[in-house]
């Protein structure tokens, strides 16, 4: 079957990156989804159950297990989508994790990692992607940033994250004029507390969850779903020229 567009989407096996694959899944759409598969392989069937979920709605569906914290493994996956499909039309760079603590509460590993994890990766999946998403219709980069970059709600701060989804964005924005003559569109989605899987990556305790919703102005954590729908907005033929944007999905938090 020839199909419309190919998407890729990495961070796919839970919460946000899911919740994206089952929203786009439908006839005629191809999804390249990646994940870690957790620390030891023990996620890898969470990513099996969302391709399934999305091969019954429709779509032809490509799974690669791939830790982003290995350098050289973003430009694979783009590698592995393009010769499994043979075109790729949207990328969404959405895999990542949070680390909450002061300064000197964050092991100094997990700067470096979050940037090769969420900063690095971005840039590489983008660079890899260039050439493929300047040949589609309609090339489109969605970045998937958080409310760290620019808050410390309750005092709770998340610098390693901050800095690595920061520098992410920052390179989302000069990347959307850089591309803009290629067609290619690239925008942010900032979402703020969401919701997490059972088997999803949490920073927090309950307690702290717990918390975050009620500092949240809408009164709960965004679901999975309200962050997806945004990303799909960006992705769609209606976002044509909508560029360098970042949009929060946040129930106001970043409004306090
Ligand atoms: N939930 C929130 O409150 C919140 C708030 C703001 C921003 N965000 C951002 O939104 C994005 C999705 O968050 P989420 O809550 O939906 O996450 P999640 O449910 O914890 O899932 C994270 C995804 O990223 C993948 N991942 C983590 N480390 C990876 C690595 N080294 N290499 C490749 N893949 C890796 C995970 O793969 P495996 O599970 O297979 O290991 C999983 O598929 C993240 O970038 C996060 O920072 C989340």
């Amino acid at each position: 079957m020839t199909v419309a567009r190919v998407t890729l989407i990495t961070g796919a096996s839970s919460g946000i990156g899911a919740a994206t694959a089952r929203r786009l899944a439908s006839r005629g759409e191809a999804l390249f989804l990646t994940a870690r598969g957790g620390v030891d392989g023990t996620k890898i069937p969470a990513l099996d159950a969302v391709a399934d979920a999305a091969r019954a709605a429709g779509a032809e569906v490509e799974t690669r297990i791939a830790d982003l914290a290995t350098p050289g493994q973003a430009e694979t996956v783009v590698r592995a989508a393009l010769d499994r499909f043979g075109r790729l039309d949207r990328v969404v760079s959405n895999a990542g994790f949070a680390v909450s603590g002061t300064l000197r509460e964050t092991p100094e590993e997990m700067f470096d990692l979050s940037l090769q994890v969420i900063y690095r990766a971005f840039l590489d999946l983008v660079r890899a992607a260039e050439p493929a998403l300047t040949a589609a219709p309609r090339g489109r980069v969605v970045n998937v940033s958080s409310f760290v970059v620019d808050q410390v709600p309750g005092g709770r701060a998340f610098p390693a994250t901050a800095a690595a989804k920061g520098a992410a964005d920052a390179l989302a924005r000069t990347l959307a004029v850089e591309f803009a003559p290629k067609g290619i569109t690239v925008n942010t989605v900032a979402p703020g507390f969401t919701e997490k899987e059972s088997h999803g990556h949490s920073a927090l305790s309950q307690t702290a969850w717990d918390a975050a919703a009620a500092l949240t102005p809408a009164g709960r954590l965004a679901k999975p779903q309200d962050v997806a729908a945004v990303i799909a907005f960006f992705l769609s033929d209606e976002a044509d020229h909508v560029t360098g944007q970042n949009m929060r999905v946040d129930g106001g938090l970043s409004l306090i």
